[in-house]
């Protein structure tokens, strides 16, 4: 049976990225939907349901994608409230990239420092710079649920905080702070991992502000658009180290994206009852001990 993933986008164009990359994993066949929305995904998921006979429903895969990550929320809602019993296919979430980038970046920084804590250590404390955008509000949702205090900064305390709550609504103990861009300097001499996931291009931590991270151990700019993300942090930088600071640039993290993307998709094929965002990308690559 051929492998079938329908790409279902948000936005009005499928993106290509996502398109070549499951090609590059093995698919055989992509078809591939833009504009898809909680009014017209329902035929668009019958039609993987229905056509190819319940022994063959893990012949067909979704993957759904777009940037916009509240609509793809809503989509997702709409596809697990489809299926039934065991008419389902596998899905696989990635909006914007920010599932793998997440991943990739929350498995960098665990390769230096222990996220969870046990009883009697110092959690581990958490920056991450441009938290509101997708990989940002992805990463802190990964970090809080592995116990790490997560400060998500924002230039807008208001956008921070919508954003906390909607993490505090999936882990309700999760210790996350709304932090704004003007209290960075207050805060950035305790945190242990600082990540940036500000918008691409744009300079979110200067060269003074890092110097001031004198507990920091890991720094990760996913920024690859110069300038740097983070001053002194260079797109290639893969665990290099100064002093006691560990530091990966967004290609540095961007070869674990890739190995898990396509492993999600391989994923997508084995069993029919699968559903893959963030939580379950990063036991997925935790399990097949993805490694660059
Ligand atoms: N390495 C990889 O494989 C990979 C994959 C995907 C994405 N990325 C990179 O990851 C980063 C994050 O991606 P994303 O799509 O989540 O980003 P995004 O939505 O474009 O931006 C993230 C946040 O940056 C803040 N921001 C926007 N303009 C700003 C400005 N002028 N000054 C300061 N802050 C500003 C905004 O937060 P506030 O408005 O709330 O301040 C925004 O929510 C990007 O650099 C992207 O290129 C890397």
């Amino acid at each position: 049976m051929k492998k079938i993933l329908l790409q279902l986008d948000v936005d009005p164009q499928p993106c290509s990225f996502d398109a070549i990359t499951a090609i590059d994993a093995g698919v055989d066949t992509i078809l591939r939907h833009g504009n898809v929305s909680v009014d017209n995904v329902v035929p668009l998921v019958h039609g993987a349901m229905f056509t190819r006979g319940a022994n063959h429903l893990s012949s067909t895969g979704i993957f759904l994608g777009g940037k916009d990550v509240s609509k793809v929320e809503d989509v997702a809602s709409r596809i697990s409230e489809t299926f039934f019993d065991s008419i389902r296919v596998s899905v696989f979430l990635d909006p914007a990239g920010a599932n793998t980038t997440a991943v990739a970046a929350v498995i960098a920084a665990k390769r230096h420092i222990s996220l969870a804590t046990s009883a009697g250590m110092k959690t581990c404390d958490a920056i991450i710079l441009g938290g509101t955008g997708p990989v940002g509000q992805r990463v802190s949702r990964l970090l809080a649920t592995e116990g790490v205090h997560v400060r998500l900064v924002s230039r807008s305390l208001k956008r921070a905080s919508t954003c906390c709550q909607s993490i505090l609504e999936k882990i309700p103990n999760a210790h996350v702070e709304a932090t704004s861009e003007d209290m960075i300097e207050a805060v950035i001499g305790s945190a242990d991992l600082i990540i940036s996931a500000g918008k691409s291009g744009i300079k979110m931590l200067t060269a003074t502000q890092l110097s001031q991270a004198i507990s920091n151990k890991v720094c990760i700019d996913l920024n690859a658009i110069p300038p740097a993300g983070i001053d002194g942090v260079h797109t290639t930088d893969h665990a290099r180290r100064d002093g006691t600071k560990h530091f990966y640039g967004a290609l540095g993290v961007g070869g674990m994206k890739m190995k898990l993307h396509k492993a999600a998709i391989r994923q997508l094929f084995q069993t029919n009852d699968q559903w893959l965002d963030a939580e379950e990308l990063l036991v997925l690559s935790e399990r097949l001990m993805l490694s660059e």
